[in-house]
């Protein structure tokens, strides 16, 4: 794992969508996996500065984590409306290159079949961006989700439908049970994941992924096995690493050909 710790959730972004940068720059029609909720905002709003001074999205694809079972389509908070507003408008990508999971299906199964093949069709994902769960949950894999699972319906904990309720007018009543994700099987197949956590609330769930013993109660740490994970947090996600000195020196010390 790469372990970057930057000062504050902007920094976080400008670096996040530098790695993302590097990605496109050397392939346009490069395939992105996308995500929803607070933790990517800077990064989508760092990539969208980029693309105001030329960064072309235009040969881009797009496939989201995860979307909610049993909201309308077109409802405001579906991630289908979320990633159509937050990234295929922002960035200017295809909207016919942007895929996310369709909840609103009438066979489930199949439609989670569907994505994992279209995925694979695409060429796989070259950049992964995921944020982590208070629960240390990855896409809407929560504790307990096979570390080898692939795209399929999950139910959401309590905790993940309370956090999650602040989209919803804070009414808990109105947040689904139910989603589809990409497992974890699937984000562990990204060339590179790269993962962004910010605040106090993320601590806990950081310093597990980093450092804790992996396992399916805390399944960002299924990121331990990834070839290229890279980890990349503010100073209040990072103030429980233990080994902060060690993450900060690998940083600042990088080899030239390495960055
Ligand atoms: C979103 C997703 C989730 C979130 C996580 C953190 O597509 O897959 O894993 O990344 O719930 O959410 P925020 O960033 O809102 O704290």
């Amino acid at each position: 794992m790469e372990i970057i710790v930057a000062p504050t959730p902007k920094h976080v972004g400008e670096f996040a969508a530098g790695r993302i940068a590097k990605v496109l720059d050397a392939k346009p029609n490069a395939v992105l996996g996308v995500a929803t909720g607070s933790s990517p905002v800077p990064t989508y709003e760092a990539l969208e500065r980029m693309a105001q001074q030329g960064l072309d999205f235009s040969q881009a694809s797009a496939f989201a984590l995860d979307e909610y079972v049993g909201l309308p389509e077109g409802h405001p908070q579906s991630y289908a409306e979320v990633i159509r507003r937050d990234v295929t408008e922002r960035l200017g990508m295809n909207p016919e290159r942007v895929h996310v999971p369709r909840g609103h299906a009438d066979d489930i199964p199949a439609a989670c079949e569907e994505y994992e093949r279209a995925i694979a069709t695409a060429g796989g994902v070259d950049i992964q961006l995921l944020g982590i769960g208070a629960n240390g949950h990855i896409g809407f894999n929560e504790p307990s989700s096979s570390l080898a699972g692939r795209t399929r319906v999950k139910t959401l904990t309590p905790k993940t439908r309370s956090d999650n309720a602040r989209f919803f007018d804070g009414d808990l009543s109105l947040v689904p049970t139910h989603c589809i994700t990409q497992g974890i099987g699937t984000i562990l197949d990204a060339r590179i994941a790269l993962l962004v956590a910010t605040g106090e609330d993320k601590a806990s769930a950081v310093q597990a992924m980093v450092e804790g013993p992996a396992g399916a109660f805390c399944p960002a740490t299924a990121l331990q096995w990834h070839r290229r994970a890279i980890i990349v947090v503010d100073e209040a996600a990072a103030s429980q690493l233990t080994q902060r000195e060690y993450y900060d020196f690998v940083r600042d010390n990088r080899p030239d050909w390495q960055r």
